[in-house]
């Protein structure tokens, strides 16, 4: 057996998506919330843990969280579809989206697995560089539609990495050009103070992603699909039977019941990203950019993966985006707590650009 021969091409070809094991005291790579659960509030997700049926398969399709969070985003009942994490509902996307008109858009550079994903499920790719704000080039991205393509453009905003959101204009340009689907993902929207939900009243080819990833629950995989009640319908049929665990299932709802302990996080995380945010400035060989997002980036003066490998050697994360033409020498940092960003800032303070060379 020769598994080249076997696989699909452009699997075999790429080198996938690396999810390195993290054993960093300080981590600042993948924008999760820095906090964790404190007690009470542990013991009692605890005791809801307990009175689960593990010998049960979950509630199929996850009715009571769609029902709870349709209400808590301001949709009806049948908008709205829970996923595995956001990443199954890119995926379920991919899958689902290949009638007459097929393919994906994204707009570069983003989150780097809406073209893993859309490349596993065999779709052709295209990418459209940002303009030099990080904003959307309207024009390049028209240029690129055709009447059969693209199914799918996905827009993170807040984009990761660059942490800047995109013009609600621009994003309306796409939407009344495309002959597909946009895929807004809101994934930092709660760091943003912007969201464009609202437009899924006005269209009907807008999906909305949104996760509990970045509010404080990355260990629960709970990601949510929002889009007109056609769209659910199909994709629903695409959907694993039972694709969000109970224990997953149970947390999200705790998640709504204790939403206000979690809004106090997201409050404190913004203030602190200011905070980083000036810290940065201060440093004359790095160059961030604001952002709206639970995260910064930056550009170096000089070679970010020496920077990179300084910070690993001090147990610091980061995530290291080193990638010429579009982010020559960069860098994203997640914001963390007041004492994680200190470490950081004075580890980065302690690199001259000759020690760094
Ligand atoms: C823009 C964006 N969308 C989606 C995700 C994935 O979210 P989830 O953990 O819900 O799969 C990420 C994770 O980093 C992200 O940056």
């Amino acid at each position: 057996m020769v598994i080249k021969n076997l696989v699909a091409k452009e699997i075999f070809e790429q080198s996938g998506y690396s999810a390195p094991e993290q054993t960093a005291a300080v981590k600042m790579d993948a924008n999760e919330n820095p906090f964790t659960l404190q007690e009470p509030l542990k013991r009692r997700l605890r005791e809801r843990m307990r009175g689960i049926d593990l010998n049960r398969y979950p509630a199929a399709g996850a009715p009571v969280l769609r029902e709870r969070f349709a209400k808590y985003y301001g949709v009806k009942k049948n908008m709205i579809m829970p996923g595995n994490g956001s990443d199954e509902l890119i995926q379920m996307l991919c899958m689902a989206m290949k009638g007459r008109i097929k393919g994906v858009l994204v707009p570069v550079p983003t989150f780097s697995m809406y073209k893993i994903i859309a490349i596993n499920t065999g779709n052709k790719v295209v990418e459209v560089p940002l303009d030099k704000r990080f904003d959307l080039d309207v024009e390049a991205i028209t240029d690129r539609i055709r009447d059969n393509f693209p199914a799918l453009i996905f827009l993170s905003s807040p984009n990761s990495p660059t942490g800047n959101i995109f013009s609600r204009g621009k994003v309306e340009a796409i939407i009344k050009k495309t002959p597909g689907l946009v895929v807004i993902d809101e994934a930092y929207g709660a760091f943003s103070g912007r969201s464009l939900i609202a437009l899924i009243k006005k269209y009907d080819n807008v999906v909305f992603l949104k996760t509990l990833s970045k509010l404080g629950m990355a260990s629960i995989r709970m990601g949510f699909l929002i889009a007109n009640p056609d769209i659910i319908a199909q994709l629903d049929k695409v959907r694993l039977p039972y694709n969000v665990n109970s224990l997953s299932q149970a947390a999200a709802g705790f998640f709504l019941d204790y939403e206000g302990e979690f809004s106090k996080q997201i409050k404190e995380i913004i203030q602190r990203r200011e905070e980083l945010y000036r810290g940065l400035k201060e440093i004359e060989w790095i160059r961030p950019y604001s952002s709206l997002a639970n995260f910064i980036f930056f550009s170096c003066a000089f070679d970010s993966n020496r920077i990179y490998n300084n910070l690993v050697a001090e147990g610091i994360a980061v995530k290291n985006l080193n990638l010429p033409p579009l982010t020559p020498n960069c860098i994203r940092v997640t914001v963390g707590s007041k004492k994680e960003n200190d470490v950081l800032l004075k580890a980065l303070k302690n690199m001259t650009p000759e020690r760094g060379e």
